[in-house]
């Protein structure tokens, strides 16, 4: 028992540690093409056509701080409700791709840079 929980500490140090060394690993994508492939795949119909995501169906991506490996991750193994993209609808390429569109896109404003908010 105890054995087992140092094991499932150490593999959890592990996880992050390829997650962090695998952040430096990102491919380059092409943010435009990412774009069609994020619109034609349906991301948009949970997230939104800018990643800005919705009230109840899929958190904001624009910008995301999500290293890339735990991207890649979300899309093949999602977390919760989200459905899974295997290899055999995205490509690593285009997933890729849209994760340069991704961060292309600008991060969200803070309350107090936003005029309208503090007239
Ligand atoms: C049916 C709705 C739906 C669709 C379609 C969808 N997502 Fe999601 N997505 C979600 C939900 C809900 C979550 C929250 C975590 C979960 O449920 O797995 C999520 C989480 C994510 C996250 C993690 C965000 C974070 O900061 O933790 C990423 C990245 C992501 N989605 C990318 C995509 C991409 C790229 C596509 C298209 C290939 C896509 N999603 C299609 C609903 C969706």
């Amino acid at each position: 028992m105890k054995f087992g929980i140092v094991a499932s500490a150490a593999a959890l140090v592990f996880a992050f540690a390829s997650v962090a060394s695998a952040q430096d690993a990102a491919p380059a994508g092409n943010a435009q093409t990412g774009q069609k492939i994020f619109l034609s795949d349906g991301c948009w119909e949970c997230h939104g056509s800018v990643g800005q995501g919705g009230a109840v169906t899929g958190p904001r991506l624009a910008a995301t701080a999500l290293p890339y490996a735990a991207f890649v991750q979300q899309l093949r193994v999602p977390q919760n409700a989200m459905p899974p993209y295997e290899t055999t609808i995205l490509s690593d390429a285009d997933a890729a791709n849209i994760y340069a569109f991704l961060k292309s896109l600008p991060a969200a404003q803070a309350a107090k840079d936003i005029p309208l908010l503090n007239n």
